[in-house]
């Protein structure tokens, strides 16, 4: 029987460790990375700092030797999903290049190393999941780093369905709308009142659950026909 391995970043919380248990459930192996561990038993963690360019220096071998002993054969059914990300309250006359970096460095450039690291292990049947947002196709003010990653993610995206071509390899991004995790009640300062107002913005009147994000982002992950697709999975947002 082929191994099958999740590769995930930013499986601590939220939505990441909710697609953890998601394939944990499929039989799935399971690496994280992230700075502080995912909890959920069977989980092999790997601590680094992705927001440093130079996480690889000392990252590259603990991933290789993580992979290698999830897949003895050397490679394998292999999902990788790119979530670890920051989001800033930053605006384009007001931007610090240093911080811009550091986002894009976790946000972009790290999904790139990542990938680098992890293809020669991922064997045809094999999945690449940027995980996006609604503002990976469009902008709201005060978030510059943030909308100029995530639409800088689908190219990435892109790229990756061209240049895998014949691989038997497929990618997407999975573009979540708002949903109820540390993040997003860390963008509102905690507030239920603001909270409360953006769900009155999706038709279905909630969050997401970060459960149904991972099975958003499972069904991306094992359904090839989604190949070089943009995914929006936000429970439709109302129009205004
Ligand atoms: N929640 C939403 O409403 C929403 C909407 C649209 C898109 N998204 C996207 O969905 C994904 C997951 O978001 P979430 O809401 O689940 O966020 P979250 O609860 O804040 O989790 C973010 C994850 O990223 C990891 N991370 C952060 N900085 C890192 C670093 N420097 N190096 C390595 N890992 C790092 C965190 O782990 P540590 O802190 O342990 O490092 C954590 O596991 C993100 O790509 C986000 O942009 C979320």
């Amino acid at each position: 029987m082929t191994a099958k391995l999740l590769v995930i970043t930013g499986g601590s919380k939220g939505i990441g460790r909710a697609v953890i248990e998601r394939f944990l459930n499929d039989g799935f192996a399971v690496i994280n990375i992230s700075r502080s561990p995912c909890s959920v038993e069977g989980v092999v963690n790997l601590a680094l700092d992705m927001s440093d360019i130079r996480w690889e220096e000392k990252g590259g071998a603990l991933v290789h030797s993580a992979v290698s002993a999830a897949l003895p054969t050397g490679s394998g059914q292999v999902v990788l999903v790119h979530n670890a990300a920051i989001m800033h309250k930053d605006s384009v006359d007001a931007i610090e290049a240093k911080d811009f970096s550091r986002v894009l460095q976790l946000n972009v450039v790290a999904p790139s190393q990542l990938n680098q690291l992890i293809l020669p292990a991922m064997a045809p049947g094999s999945a690449i999941v940027y995980v996006g947002s609604t503002l990976s196709e469009k902008a709201v003010a005060n978030t510059c780093s943030y909308v100029t990653s995530k639409h800088a993610l689908v190219g990435l995206m892109r790229a990756t369905c061209q240049d895998l071509a014949g691989r038997g390899i497929h990618t997407n991004c999975v573009c979540p709308g708002f949903t109820d995790t540390e993040m997003l009640r860390a963008h509102v300062g905690g507030d239920q009142s603001i909270l409360d107002s953006i769900a009155s913005g999706v038709t279905f009147n909630r969050l997401i659950e970060s459960q149904e994000m991972a099975a958003a982002i499972y069904a991306a992950a094992t359904q090839p026909v989604f190949n070089g697709a943009v995914i929006h999975a936000n429970l439709g947002q109302i129009e205004r």
